[in-house]
């Protein structure tokens, strides 16, 4: 067992769940992390992270603070990413600079200090369209990617090339990466650079496709994080969250506490060296149902208001066929939508969350990223 864990990004939301995890394993654990201020509101160390967490605050990209970082350590969990997909349609020197450079300088860190283990971060996002059947025959068919002209009409649904209507299915590894977003292009950066150093250097690696990760420390003031936090968030400012299309576009959310046991069955054990895989819950819930559950479990009666417009990059069905994960990785999801939304109301109440949400809608709106 790699004894001393470097977990990049260690600070935010998934890196310091992560830490918890294998420092209640036995495992020692740093972090390098920039707080960047976006996320962490310009505080410093974050109180939620656990005492015990040997924090060194610096830039993946810095060389030097990386190079520091190594010392002693066994294996690296590469989590330090910029993660918002609609900022990285505009802030793209940015966003290349974080994820896909801030991985380079990592990796050739790793090459004078080799480590037993590399675990990094992949997302759903490398997918584009999840998978699909036609409905006529249920025969697995790929979905084109909306035109602006069908968006313009509220024709929501994709459909397959000669125009058939689509079932979404579980979206397996095997689906070819379909890059939508500047965000979706580096992190696919960051899982193949990863995996290729892995092979090219005989570093066991596993890459893990995390689908819409939620729980407890989400940064709720960062108006570019995912769904949930934005519109608790908005409910906990008595706002109505605002949702994109008709809602009834589908995800996966998986809890927290089970992408962390995920990352920790990659690196306890060998049998996802080499490999991307997906960690998800298996379930998938429509956007205007996550709204209406989260209110329920927030004891609101705002509801969500149902915008019919549309983001750029969007894409309207992904969820995640979980096979690979429970085979390679022993890996079985415990944490339910409903026990998983009440913990996170729970966390929820004691939050002052400044709701930046229109600013940021503004900002992308005023570049023609929502329409
Ligand atoms: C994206 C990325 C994912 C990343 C996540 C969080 C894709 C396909 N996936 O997921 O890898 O981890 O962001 O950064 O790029 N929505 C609303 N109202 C809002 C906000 C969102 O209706 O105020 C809708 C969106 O239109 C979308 C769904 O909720 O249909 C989920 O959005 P979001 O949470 O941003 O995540 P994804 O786009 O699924």
């Amino acid at each position: 067992m790699a004894e001393s864990v470097l977990i990049t990004g260690g600070a935010g939301f998934i890196g310091s769940h992560l830490a918890d995890e294998l420092l209640a394993a036995g495992h020692r654990v740093r972090a390098l992390d920039s707080l960047v201020a976006q996320v962490h509101g310009g505080a410093g160390r974050p109180g939620y992270l656990n005492g015990e967490v040997d924090l060194h605050v610096g830039d993946v990209r810095d060389e030097t603070a990386v190079r520091r970082a190594l010392v002693g350590i066994d294996a690296v969990v590469h989590l330090a990413a910029r993660v918002g997909v609609g900022q990285s349609m505009y802030a793209i020197a940015e966003y290349a600079g974080a994820n896909t450079t801030g991985t380079g300088v990592l990796l050739e860190a790793l090459l004078d200090r080799p480590v037993e283990k590399l675990v990094v971060a992949s997302s759903m996002s490398i997918y584009g369209e999840g998978s699909y059947l036609r409905a006529e025959d249920r025969i697995p068919c790929v979905a084109l990617e909306r035109t602006p002209g069908q968006l313009e009409r509220g024709e929501w649904d994709p459909r397959g090339p000669a125009g058939e209507r689509l079932l979404p299915v579980p979206t397996s590894e095997e689906k070819q990466a379909a890059l939508a977003s500047i965000y979706a292009l580096t992190k696919y950066d960051q899982e193949r650079m990863c995996l290729l150093f892995g092979s090219a250097y005989d570093v066991p690696t596993v890459a893990l496709r995390f689908f819409n990760v939620y729980g407890p420390r989400q940064a709720l003031s960062n108006p570019y994080t995912g769904v949930l936090a934005i519109f608790a968030s908005r409910l906990l400012n008595g706002r109505r969250p605002l949702v994109f299309e008709d809602g009834r576009q589908r995800r996966d959310f998986v809890n927290v506490a089970d992408v962390v046991r995920a990352v920790r069955l990659a690196l306890d054990q060998p049998r996802a060296d080499g490999q991307a895989v997906n960690v998800g819950s298996g379930q998938s819930v429509s956007v205007c149902g996550i709204g209406e559950k989260l209110a329920a479990v927030l004891g609101s009666d705002i509801q969500p208001e149902v915008t019919g417009k549309l983001r750029v990059g969007d894409i309207r069905h992904c969820f995640a066929d979980i096979s690979r994960a429970r085979e390679l990785l022993g890996y079985e999801p415990q944490v339910g939508l409903e026990e998983g939304m009440a913990e996170l109301a729970q966390w929820l109440e004691g939050q002052v969350a400044a709701d930046r949400f229109d600013a940021a809608s503004a900002e992308l709106g005023a570049r023609g990223l929502t329409r």
